[in-house]
């Protein structure tokens, strides 16, 4: 990878289209401003059409009409899509799904991740590929299958799931205790016996239940390492990377995956229309996910798919409007990309994504998308080179754990409670106020942040804990919610007051709480000055209440028979402090303690800008680059210091400046 270029392209399927298309192709993307193309992602069938015969000959042609134009490409390795002549020889490679049905042939992702022979035609495909590619001048990376998920429960996978137990427990005694089988008489005495929790099977022991998916999230692990070997050893100049789904999927142990690739690359659907119901797009929960793909590797990260058009498989979704296709690339970078490719070049004419557009129509014409991603690309040619190098930094930190989102799909607590929800509404205050967060493992390294937020962090280990606690000693400020501390490292609830190993730090135990009927809230009542004067403020979901062993009361509770009982508590703790939030807020909660403290920690707001215009900045040195991002369909006025200079137009703005809708704005400013 060239680290002075900003790589601007688009996801490519040549082999969808006759060939004496394809320099027409190049040519309009090279117009458009692309320097980079995907390939070859779904494509096994057409690289190797029978079983040990391969064809690259059209996969060459392509690379050199676009080397032409001066167009490189990043190959995905094509593992995804099985090909037929594979499945229907080896049908035992076939996933079986958690009802115990195994799936069948006519989509994509339908293997099981830690068969032996699925590795094996996967290892030769990609070797023979890497082998072939790895001198092609054009080549500089390599996409590893396609966005990995779904959980398999075949034989192969129900032994190897006894095998990782046996790695992981030692002994059977050992597991026997830590999930506490004596519980209904589920005392295993051979490793053999040990299931995998189909839903035929009911509710599982949780302990089962989250090494379980543990358990899957290793075993892509291990499927995507035998490929990332592959081509290091045979491609060491090109980068290697895997196309993440961002905040919203939890399957897989995202950190995991992430930390043997060089980059993390995700794939960005504002308007994925999944859901029946989507109405808007909320760009906090795409920031939520940009700033959570970037806290993989606690660095910059690219899209690997941006949205260029409606998308949808049996429906189609709202036309982005003029502007927004735009808007939504310019928020990535914003957030730290560093290679933005758009999903796809043509909307396919056939296939299950018939309605996911491309940049492109069907007919191949150019649309108002091209000629608006066109305009970008002219942008980016002029401003790319100041873009580069420069990252986000941020003085708050989220942590989000997918021990305990696993520990959550086992089980919720509350019907209404989502780990993931949970989270997006506590960033969503944050970003509400324009400051920067970054989200990260709970391992990580958190003595640069002001204040570090531990939303239900559900599963600690001891040495989780003791990060958190040696954070806060060290001057930190720890904010943690409702069911933080509850679950050991196999899932069983410990044998301390809540928050476990927490609850020193916090000054304070969980004397009861109290699980909502749904729609039912409560209230509390700050004490404190700057927050007494608010009226009482919504209490949801569930209620901890709380007995100070040394912490200070900040609010109670205000009905039912806790009135006046500790509902949040600030512990000093060594050099810093801990709050502790006993219920799952509204909005005003948030709002109003978020608002307490990134005043009295002097946490700096990127800056404060109207309702509906995100501000968002990378930084190099003492230089910083300000997106302004207008995500309202209405023109917005907003105020900036005097002075500064639109990159994108290198025009000197005054002190108001209209943005039309969904326009953006980046200023370049040295301190
Ligand atoms: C995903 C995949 C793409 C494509 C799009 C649209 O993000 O990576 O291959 O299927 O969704 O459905
Ligand atoms: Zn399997």
């Amino acid at each position: 990878m060239d680290k002075s270029v900003f790589y601007f392209g688009v996801d490519y399927y040549p082999e969808q289209w006759p060939e004496n298309r394809w320099s027409e192709d190049a040519r309009l993307m090279k117009e458009a401003g692309f320097n980079i193309v995907r390939l070859a992602e779904f494509a096994w069938s057409r690289l190797e059409p029978k079983e040990g015969l391969f064809d690259f000959d059209w996969l060459d042609h392509v690379l050199e009409v676009l080397h032409e134009q001066g167009i490189v490409a990043v190959l995905g390795t094509p593992t995804a899509s099985p090909p037929p002549w594979l499945m229907s020889q080896h049908p035992e490679l076939f996933r079986v799904r958690d009802d115990g049905l195994q799936v069948s042939f006519g989509n994509r992702r339908e293997y099981c991740p830690n068969h032996p022979l699925y590795h094996q035609y996967s290892r030769r495909i990609v070797s023979v590929m890497a082998e072939h590619f790895n001198s092609y001048p054009s080549v500089i990376g390599w996409q590893i299958d396609n966005e990995f998920g779904e959980r398999c429960y075949c034989p192969v996978c129900v032994a190897r799931f006894q095998e990782w137990l046996q790695n992981r427990y030692g002994t059977l005694e050992k597991l026997n205790t830590c999930w506490g089988t004596v519980f209904w008489s589920h005392v295993y005495t051979d490793w053999t016996e040990v299931p995998v929790p189909l839903t035929t099977g009911g509710a599982p022991n949780p302990g089962l239940g989250l090494d379980f998916r543990r358990f899957v999230s290793d075993s892509y692990l291990a499927y995507q390492q035998m490929q990332v070997d592959i081509l290091r050893k045979t491609c060491p100049k090109h980068f290697v990377t895997h196309n993440f789904m961002g905040f919203g999927y939890e399957g897989l142990n995202y950190y995991d995956l992430a930390r043997t690739l060089d980059i993390v690359s995700w794939d960005n659907y504002p308007l994925g229309f999944w859901q029946k119901d989507l109405t808007v797009v909320d760009p906090s929960v795409l920031a939520l996910s940009h700033d959570a793909m970037r806290g993989l590797k606690q660095q910059n990260f690219w899209i690997m798919e941006q949205q260029a058009g409606p998308s949808g498989w049996e429906t189609v979704s709202p036309n982005p409007h003029p502007g927004e296709l735009r808007l939504w690339a310019y928020q990535s970078i914003a957030h730290g990309a560093d290679g933005v490719v758009f999903f796809r070049w043509r909307t396919a004419r056939f296939g299950t994504e018939q309605y996911w557009h491309g940049l492109l129509d069907h007919n191949g014409q150019l649309s108002r998308r091209y000629n608006e991603i066109k305009g970008m690309g002219a942008e980016l040619c002029k401003i790319g080179d100041s873009i580069l190098g420069t990252s986000v930094k941020a003085q708050v930190a989220i942590i989000q754990s997918y021990d305990s989102r696993f520990a959550f799909q086992v089980q919720p607590n509350h019907h209404h409670f989502h780990y993931s929800d949970h989270i997006t509404h506590l960033y969503q205050t944050l970003f509400r106020k324009n400051i920067t967060v970054d989200v990260v493992a709970p391992e990580t390294d958190l003595s640069g942040y002001k204040m570090v937020i531990a939303p239900a962090l559900h599963i600690l280990t001891e040495s989780i804990a003791s990060g958190l606690a040696n954070y806060v000693r060290e001057g930190g400020t720890l904010v943690v919610t409702p069911r933080t501390g509850v679950k050991d490292d196999s899932n069983a609830v410990v044998n301390q007051s809540l928050p476990g190993l927490l609850a020193e730090v916090c000054g304070v135990t969980v004397a009861e709480c109290d699980s909502l009927i749904a729609g039912t809230s409560q209230s509390i009542r700050f004490n404190v000055p700057g927050l007494n004067n608010l009226d009482p403020l919504e209490a949801r979901i569930w209620v901890d209440i709380l007995a100070p062993a040394g912490a200070e009361v900040l609010a109670h509770y205000t009905d039912d028979y806790y009135a006046g009982r500790p509902a949040v508590t600030l512990n000093k703790h060594g050099k810093g402090q801990a709050i502790y939030v006993g219920t799952f807020g509204g909005t005003a909660l948030y709002q109003a303690l978020f608002g307490w403290l990134v005043e009295r920690l002097t946490i700096t707001s990127v800056s404060t800008a109207l309702e509906g215009v995100e501000v968002a900045e990378r930084w190099q040195g003492n230089r910083r680059l300000m997106f302004f991002l207008n995500h309202t369909t209405v023109a917005q006025t907003i105020s900036l210091p005097a002075g500064y200079v639109n990159i994108l137009e290198k025009k000197t703005l005054g002190r108001q400046v209209t943005m039309a809708p969904y326009d953006v704005i980046i200023l370049s400013v040295h301190e």
